[in-house]
């Protein structure tokens, strides 16, 4: 995977200099179509990944948000639709060559800590790779940063604090945790529920983490945040489905748009 090229594409088709990069989770992608600004289609961009559902490709999204340039994402790349973890840490590392600086994950995750409830919001505090590989194996891309990058403190703390201010101001409760991810596709269950609770996870998803590890290792700030879109398997009775998470997205949107939005108009990058 040539970054670099496909970094160049972008700024020849007019984004660059961006703050801050947002990748918008299942169900929530409707935030890149409210914001006025440069549209490039994935489509467009030679040796970006091919969409494994036909026309349904992504976009990118440049918008001024305040004092920032914000370069949304609608539409990832999941490792279970069999893209390579190359392929999957595309978002960090052009953001990076872009100019990025803090990198803005959402996600739509199951929630296993019982306090939770289908709808909450939750800044991720830390999260579990379960997914039995990791994006920087293999050699080094030296011009993103080391062999080993540490990983404490991989969500920013100051961004942190920010969001639960931001959350404060508007009236939004935000909960913290820990979020896990596997490959999926297949949902988990109940006995992994139970593995992944003791082993101190509070949210479960089938994302985030290898952009996230990418995003460190680039040296950009992280900021996660879950929607929890339906209680874990076991959990609750009921079987999960796509349908549920699609449906609790729906309801949260103008919350979690007014979170998002606020916190990008008022970092300073
Ligand atoms: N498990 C894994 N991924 C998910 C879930 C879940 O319960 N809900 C939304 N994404």
């Amino acid at each position: 995977m040539d970054y670099i090229k496909l970094a160049e594409q972008i700024k020849e088709k007019g984004i660059d200099n961006i703050d801050i990069a947002v990748v918008l989770g299942s169900g929530l992608g409707f935030l890149a179509d409210e914001v006025d600004g440069k549209i490039i289609t994935y489509q467009e961009i030679e040796g970006f990944p091919k969409p494994t559902v036909e026309g349904h490709s992504g976009k990118m999204v440049l918008a001024k948000i305040g004092e920032n340039n914000v370069l949304f994402f609608q539409g990832r790349f999941h490792f279970y639709e069999g893209y390579s973890m190359k392929d999957v840490v595309i978002f960090p590392r052009i953001s990076k060559l872009l100019g990025g600086k803090i990198y803005l994950v959402t996600n739509a995750a199951g929630g296993i800590n019982p306090d939770f409830k289908p709808g909450d919001l939750m800044v991720i505090k830390d999260h579990l790779n379960l997914m039995g590989t990791n994006p920087l194996i293999g050699k080094n891309y030296d011009i993103f940063g080391p062999r080993f990058p540490d990983m404490t403190d991989a969500y920013t703390p100051e961004l942190r604090r920010l969001m639960f201010e931001i959350g404060d101001e508007l009236g939004i409760e935000l909960q913290s945790g820990v979020y896990a991810a596997l490959t999926g596709p297949s949902y988990e269950t109940p006995a992994e529920i139970k593995m992944l609770q003791v082993m101190g996870a509070d949210a479960v998803g089938m994302s985030t983490v290898p952009e996230v590890i990418a995003a460190r290792h680039a040296g950009l700030k992280v900021i996660g945040v879950s929607c929890i879109t339906n209680l874990a398997a076991g959990v609750s009775e009921n079987p999960l489905s796509h349908e549920e998470v699609l449906e609790t997205t729906e309801k949260v949107k103008y919350h979690f748009g007014k979170l998002i939005t606020k916190f990008l108009e008022t970092v300073n990058v």
